[in-house]
């Protein structure tokens, strides 16, 4: 029966159910007295741009959660709020699942945080997003990063190969966990069974940073989901692909046969979400993270099929336009990536002679239309479950053939190969002790040879150039500078303009 699945413990759940959006819209209309936080009171104290922006109904179910007999009370285990969470453990596959209000970031922070009590050493895929970075400050957790596979035709980072982990495992004793990142921003997907495998033989559990892979449990047309293939922690930011608001992620623990309490004790994650979140999570995010799980589990495999296959015409459209090509599932070709995400549409834009930074700012400026991700040599609309790819497919394509046509140069060298990143600086210190040392302001252009104390990350993608605890080289911080200089931001850095940079004082 539709709505219904089996969930780990081979319980058939109800996925139909939204207790706790259900019981907070209950709430709401019994029109309780607010003598509580948040002082707008339902809409009431708010400002009127904002009751005229978002409307009255969503003010009116901003509570912060703790509310008796949704999300506390005498039975915890018999309140909307568990019972959502159970739902969405059931709907990912996983033993339990932690609802969260600081996005995958906060996830991220948080299982570093319940990891460091077991010892200080972990591996770490060196693209992981800033977030693991900055949990590895918080935590003090010694990182020894792993290169994913580099695809010297593309450019880009892939995935962290098996052989690069068992190499790295076998060569390091006391490792409390693994942390690996798929899918990429391009959908490539690391072979997580193979990971989880070699992790495993050395006792160490295996954390994915699933963030842009929520759907993948939802459709038998893609990848299997990490907790499917054996991750013992993973990381999904709903929001981002899944549907639900933003902010609102999910961090999930795995288990198997060997290990049915899983190798990770759940109660010390409970604490370490608690201690990096808020102490008024919204409701709001925790219902949209409700009802999303409902409309994933219920009717993503259908929404996920007719979003795939009209990305597939999408994909025919944009290659009919002169010097664009999209990256697909040949990006498996490589080594380290054992599927390829179909939702995800990379434009690659060598053909042009323009960039990518520059065809997102002219769709931005003269089409309204914005990228999720560009670059020098890519731009990457996303695309979600419930897409209705028709309407706006037709707007994107004659956008970028209008922007194509005006951006358009001859290109020196038809399909130059992207301009990668250069290489990664050694680590000679830990993040945490370069974060919180001694350290002084430098300016920008004058850092090299120095150990940063901050991460520098050219957003997007977002992906840390830079890592506290490293040194600098020249050739990292012209790739930073060029990056700004063609529409780019940078994440992490205390002077956000980039004259200046927080170093080291050796
Ligand atoms: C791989 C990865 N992990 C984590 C995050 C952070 O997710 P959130 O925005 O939910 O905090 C991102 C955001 O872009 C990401 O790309």
């Amino acid at each position: 029966m539709a709505g219904w699945r089996r969930g780990y413990y081979g319980a058939r759940m109800d996925q139909t159910r939204t207790p706790y959006l259900d019981a907070l819209v209950a709430l709401a209309a019994t029109n309780p007295g607010r003598f509580h936080i948040p002082g707008h009171k339902g809409g009431a104290g708010a400002d009127p741009g904002l009751r005229e922006a978002i409307g009255d109904a969503a003010l009116r179910l901003d509570f912060p959660s703790g509310i008796e007999g949704v999300d506390v009370g005498p039975d915890p285990l018999d309140l909307p709020f568990q019972q959502s969470q159970a739902l969405a453990a059931d709907a990912w596959g996983a033993r339990r699942s932690w609802f969260l209000v600081n996005g995958a970031s906060g996830g991220n922070h948080a299982i570093c945080m319940a990891l460091a009590h077991l010892g200080e050493r972990a591996i770490v895929q060196r693209n992981v997003h800033s977030s693991v970075i900055d949990g590895l400050v918080l935590s003090g957790l010694r990182p020894t990063f792993l290169a994913p596979e580099i695809d010297d035709d593309l450019g880009v980072a892939h995935c962290l190969s098996v052989e690069a982990l068992r190499g790295a495992l076998d060569e390091q004793p006391d490792v409390v966990a693994v942390f690996a990142v798929s899918p990429t921003y391009f959908g490539a997907v690391a072979d997580i069974g193979g990971l989880a495998e070699v992790a495993h033989a050395h006792d160490v559990p295996l954390v994915v940073d699933e963030s842009w892979g929520a759907h993948l449990a939802f459709s038998d047309l893609l990848p299997a989901n990490a907790l499917a293939c054996g991750a013992d922690v993973v990381l999904n930011s709903v929001h981002k692909l899944g549907g639900s608001m933003t902010q609102s992620a999910i961090l999930h623990l795995g288990a198997d046969d060997d290990h049915p309490d899983g190798r990770i004790d759940g109660r010390i994650v409970d604490r370490s979400v608690t201690l990096v979140e808020s102490t008024s999570p919204s409701a709001l995010l925790t219902a949209s993270l409700d009802a999303a799980r409902r409309l994933n589990a219920v009717s993503g495999a259908e929404l996920l099929a007719e979003t795939i296959e009209s990305l597939r015409d999408l994909r025919r459209s944009i290659r009919e336009i002169p010097g664009l090509d999209v990256l697909g599932r040949e990006i498996t070709q490589a080594a380290s990536v054992f599927a390829w995400d179909p939702l995800r549409v990379s434009i690659d834009v060598r053909g042009t002679g323009t960039t990518g930074n520059r065809i997102a700012k002219y769709m931005r400026e003269e089409h309204d239309i914005w990228f999720e991700l560009y670059a020098e040599n890519v731009a990457a609309p996303a695309f979600a479950l419930r897409e209705p790819v028709a309407e706006p497919a037709r707007r994107l394509i004659s956008g970028l053939t209008d922007a194509v046509t005006a951006l358009r140069t001859e290109p020196d060298e038809p399909k130059a190969p992207f301009a990668p990143p250069p290489p990664w600086g050694p680590t000679v210190m830990t993040p945490r002790t370069a974060f919180l040392g001694p350290q002084e302001t430098v300016g920008f252009d004058g850092a090299e040879g120095r150990i940063a104390a901050e991460s520098l990350a050219a957003y997007p993608p977002g992906v840390p150039n830079v890592l506290p605890g490293e040194r600098l080289s020249r050739a990292t911080l012209d790739f930073i500078a060029d990056s700004l200089a063609h529409g780019g931001q940078v994440r992490g850095a205390s002077d956000r303009t980039l004259s200046t940079i927080r170093v080291v004082i050796e």
